[in-house]
This record gives structure tokens, C-alpha cells and sequence, in this order.
């Protein structure tokens, strides 16, 4: 198959190289004064699995997602535009920390924008 077809999950290193992005993401977040209040009570080990569940069942691996739906899972928080983009913008972050190239990134960054109402003002 040529890099052209590959899915998303392939291109990123499937499960490997999602698990290593999704906990550079969890670091990003950590150490961002936007939104690292917002985890304060997180189980770090938990968030990374389901945002390694989350992208690889969604870039098209195997794997299934066992959490909740973005609705459910932000409900209640009013998160507001400034921190949906805190948080894209340490998804960028974690994919040039693993030198992903900038097709994978535009269409991540499209997949992430796609679920902004899922996310906003709930
Ligand atoms: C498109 C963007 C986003 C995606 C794909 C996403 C994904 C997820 C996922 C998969 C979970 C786990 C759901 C579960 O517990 O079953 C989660 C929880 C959470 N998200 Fe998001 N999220 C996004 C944006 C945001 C934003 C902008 C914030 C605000 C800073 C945020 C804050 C949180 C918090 C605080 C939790 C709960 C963590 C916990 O249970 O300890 N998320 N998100």
C-alpha cells in the first residue's frame, strides 16, 4: 500500500505512535496554563488510554473506544474557544515533538475542528 492509501492510524505509527503522541498531548496539556486546572483531578494514565482509544479507533485502526461520547464527556465544564485552542494547539505541538508531517496535521487538525460543538459551551 502506498503512503497515498495508508489510513491516519498507519501513517502515525498506529497504536505506538498514537500512545506516544497522546501522552506528549497529556504533557502539553500539563504544562499549559489555558487549561492544566481543567486536569487536576485527572487520572493521567486513564486520559491517555482513552485519547489513544479515541484516535485510533477514529483514524482507522482497529481498536475500540470504551469512553464516553464528546458530549457526555465535556458536558457541564462551559469550556470556552480560548481553551478548545489551548487544546489544538498542543495537539499540534505533540505531532511536531514526533516530526508527523504536515498532511497528517492538516487533517487532524480539520478531524479536531469538526468536533469544536461537541466540545464548546456545554
Ligand atoms: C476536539 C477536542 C477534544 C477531544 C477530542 C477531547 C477528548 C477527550 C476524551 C477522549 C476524554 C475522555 C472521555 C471519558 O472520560 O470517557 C476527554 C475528557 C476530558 N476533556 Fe476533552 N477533548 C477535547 C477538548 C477538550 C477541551 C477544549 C478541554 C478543556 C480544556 C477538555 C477537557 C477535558 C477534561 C477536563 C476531561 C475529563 C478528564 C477526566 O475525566 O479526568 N477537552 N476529552
Amino acid at each position: 500500500m502506498s503512503t497515498e492509501d495508508a489510513s491516519l492510524y498507519e501513517r502515525l505509527g498506529k497504536r505506538p505512535g498514537i500512545e506516544q503522541i497522546a501522552a506528549d498531548i497529556w504533557d502539553n496539556h500539563i504544562s499549559n496554563p489555558l487549561i492544566n486546572n481543567r486536569y487536576a483531578a485527572s487520572d493521567p494514565v486513564e486520559v491517555k488510554r482513552l485519547v489513544t482509544e479515541l484516535c485510533c479507533a477514529g483514524f482507522g485502526g482497529p481498536e475500540e473506544y470504551t469512553g464516553k461520547d464528546m458530549i457526555s464527556a465535556h458536558k457541564g465544564m462551559n469550556i470556552n474557544e480560548t481553551e478548545f485552542v489551548a487544546v489544538c494547539d498542543d495537539v499540534l505541538k505533540a505531532l511536531d515533538t514526533n516530526n508527523v508531517g504536515q498532511r497528517e496535521k492538516d487533517e487532524i487538525l480539520c478531524i479536531l475542528y469538526s468536533m469544536k460543538p461537541e466540545v464548546v459551551h456545554l
